[in-house]
């Protein structure tokens, strides 16, 4: 198991470029099965969740050839998929909750399709009674038995479906099985998340009828059959943020590239109310702070809202920021895990219910934290970048779940961090003569 080490204290300083978005790409690549042509997908970010994908793919008969020079780029070739043999095992879901894109993917395309059912996960008891109302509201019979979730058509034919709840994954995986259903289907109350813009765009690309994406109506038009397209996705605005929210922590001067700074309004208006400068230009925004910031109240929220991807890193930037602030989580019920680890640190969280009550200290000192869940992992790393001394993160792997080469890029920005094999004493003292 390999851990993080951190020596805190340093303001990050420089430029950092923002891969692929992690579950944009989730969602593209299962719709790249759609079509029996083969699918090129450009700046796919090489994290555990997307190989995971991958091998899923692969292990149904699809083919997925990497481009020796560039591991961001993919091509995927659904054609040798056995219809009969769609079955996603319950390895690959308790790995990625997203394999269940594969359900309505493979169900538009083949009107068949078993996934594992994926139960809860380290942040919620995660239901999926709305991709269940999506597809029967389009025909098909969706059976769960035996742990798996079975879904059959003899054809799915377009309806109108209202979501009870707004869900990425249930518009995702109800577009899927729409775009290759009989006439059209309207979808209301639907997730408006950067990433549904982007599977759709992939999706029009393979010659689907999509439109409204981005809004809370979305309108699609069936088609007979999709084909090849050559696709770029769209850049990660959670670790964009993630790398924001460093640059303030560490009070240093980070100019984050490759991004879209229109995804990052709800987090660059929260950090420029407390007191950080946030400048933006076409593709980057920079990230200044030099002094204590202030508290404020947040809420998250379904995209334009705040995200709750990004709220266990705010919450730790507001641990140490002057005053009481008031976090209020409204998507996941399990997402506070890591305020007991922050609290080794010297952090002063009550958790009620829902909200988390921070009364900002000065400052944490380094202390040996586990990471309960990705988002969280990084939360946990921000910490050890601003705190006192020497911080271990167990646990990593969660934290490479979504975040390509992160100790590389921190480190290029000036951080003292190191993944190491096991943190022992040795280990330890080698990091320390390291950055001493
Ligand atoms: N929900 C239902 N019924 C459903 C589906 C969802 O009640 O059938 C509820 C959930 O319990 C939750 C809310 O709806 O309270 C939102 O869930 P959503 O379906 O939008 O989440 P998701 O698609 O499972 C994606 C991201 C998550 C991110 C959420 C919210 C992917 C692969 N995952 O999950 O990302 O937190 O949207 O924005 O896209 C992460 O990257 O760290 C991560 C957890």
């Amino acid at each position: 198991m390999e851990q993080y080490i951190i020596k805190g204290g340093k303001p990050l300083v420089g430029d950092v470029a923002i891969g692929g978005a992690k579950n944009a790409a989730l969602g593209i690549l299962a719709g790249a099965i759609m079509t029996d042509e083969t699918v090129v997908i450009d700046n796919l970010p090489n994290v555990r969740d997307t190989n995971t994908m991958l091998a899923a793919i692969q292990d149904i008969g699809g083919i997925v050839e990497r481009d020796g020079k560039d591991p961001h780029v993919v091509k995927v070739n659904g054609a040798n998929i056995n219809p009969e043999r769609v079955y996603i095992d319950y390895d690959y879901i308790k790995k990625i909750r997203a394999s269940y894109y594969l359900l309505g993917a493979l169900l538009g395309k083949y009107k068949k399709a078993k996934v594992a059912l994926p139960g809860g996960c380290n942040i919620g008891s995660r239901p999926i009674d709305q991709h269940k109302k999506g597809f029967e509201a389009l025909g098909a019979r969706v059976k769960i038995e035996h742990g798996m979730i079975c879904a059959e058509a003899d054809e799915l034919v377009g309806n109108h479906i209202y979501f009870d709840v707004v869900s990425v994954g249930a518009t995702i995986n109800t577009m899927f099985a729409a775009c290759l259903a009989k006439g059209k289907t309207t979808l209301e109350n639907t997730a408006k998340e950067p990433h549904i813009v982007d599977v759709a765009n992939f999706l029009n690309s393979m010659g689907a009828n999509i439109k409204g994406a981005g809004t809370d109506l979305i309108r699609i038009r069936g088609v007979e059959k999709l084909h090849s397209s050559d696709y770029s996705i769209i850049p990660d605005q959670i670790e964009a943020g993630t790398f924001m929210l460093m640059a303030a922590a560490t009070r240093g001067d980070v100019r984050v590239n490759n991004v879209i700074p229109k995804h990052l309004d709800a987090l660059s208006a929260k950090l420029e109310e407390i007191g950080a400068r946030v400048d933006e230009f076409d593709d980057a925004v920079r990230v200044r702070v030099d002094g204590r910031l202030g508290h404020t109240h947040v809420k998250t929220l379904p995209y334009p809202g705040f995200p709750t991807d990004m709220q266990p890193q705010f919450a730790t930037l507001l641990s140490v920021s002057s005053g009481s602030s008031i976090v209020t989580e409204s998507i996941w019920e399990n997402r506070y895990k890591y305020v007991g680890e922050l609290s080794r640190m010297g952090a002063n969280i009550n958790i009620e219910g829902n909200t988390a009550i921070i009364n900002g200290v000065e400052g944490l000192t380094g202390a040996a934290v586990t990471v309960p869940d990705l988002r969280a992992g990084a939360a946990l790393v921000l910490a050890g970048l601003m705190a006192e001394g020497y911080t271990v993160v167990d646990q990593i792997e969660y934290i490479e779940r979504g975040y390509e080469s992160f100790e590389a890029k921190l480190n290029l920005l000036g951080a003292h961090i190191e993944k190491i094999q096991f943190a022992d004493d040795k280990a330890v003292q080698r990091f320390k003569l390291r950055v001493s």
